[in-house]
């Protein structure tokens, strides 16, 4: 665009955990100026949702008959990303083991997955600068039509340490295996799995350091916005 404001820029961030797909994206969003969306945070949302309100989460018609009750609400500022669920402060609660060994099986079902996925394109549409939106079907399934796709990934073991690191001291090899089956379960599931688009540019986050990715992936963007 001429001497206007800049188009609004899609970028899609996927990939397993412990890439650094979190720390990376908000950092590029803050430095770019964009909105940011967790969309691991949704699925966690609902997943407490469901913990919480009794739903029996080994009965996928159970999840998919209670999936359109919860309001789910995420703020989008990179620098203070929140979510609410029917109006109560959730980013605590939604991190706790519980929540974690539960969110594959309710993000397996279909319906959870539509939901989700449509409050995902309605706030992405809904930014105005463009928007970073994280997760792991994001190139593939809910905004095919990105600007930039990028798939992170890394060894399970850095994966790991990463993990355990946050978890503060958490075991790492139990925190390798929770990794590696909650990867396997979120990338076999019949709708929308954990993968790399096509067009999604691969980077390998094993040997670099947190800023190097933020740069990577911030000169990809600029790139990008240049037409290059
Ligand atoms: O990014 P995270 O670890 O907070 O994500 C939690 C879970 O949510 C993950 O195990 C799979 C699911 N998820 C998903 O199915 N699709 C997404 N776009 C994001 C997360």
């Amino acid at each position: 665009m001429e001497n206007g404001a800049a188009q609004p820029v899609i970028v899609a961030i996927d990939g397993p955990s412990g890439t650094g797909k979190s720390s990376t994206s908000k950092a590029v969003a803050a430095q770019l100026g964009l909105s940011y969306l967790d969309t691991g945070a949704q699925y966690r949302a609902i997943t407490w949702w469901m913990v919480n309100n009794g739903i029996d989460i080994e009965d996928p018609h159970a999840i998919a008959a209670a999936a359109g009750k919860a309001d789910i609400v995420s703020g989008t500022d990179p620098a203070n990303p929140t979510i609410t669920v029917d109006g109560t402060d959730v980013a605590g609660p939604i991190r706790t083991q519980e929540v974690t060994s539960k969110v594959s099986a309710v993000s397996a079902v279909p319906e959870v997955r539509a939901r989700i996925t449509e409050l995902q394109r309605s706030i992405a549409t809904a930014a105005e600068r463009g928007i970073v939106v994280e997760g792991r079907d994001i190139g593939t399934t809910v905004l095919p039509d990105a600007d930039l796709k990028i798939f992170l990934t890394a060894s399970a073991e850095a994966r790991a340490a990463r993990r355990s690191g946050e978890l503060k001291g958490a075991d790492v090899n139990a925190t390798r295996e929770a990794l590696i089956k909650r990867d396997a379960a979120d990338s076999s599931r019949k709708t929308s799995p954990l993968a790399k688009a096509g067009d999604a540019v691969e980077v390998d986050t094993t040997e670099l350091t947190l800023a190097q990715v933020i740069e990577c992936v911030v000169t990809l963007v600029e790139e990008k916005r240049a037409g290059k």
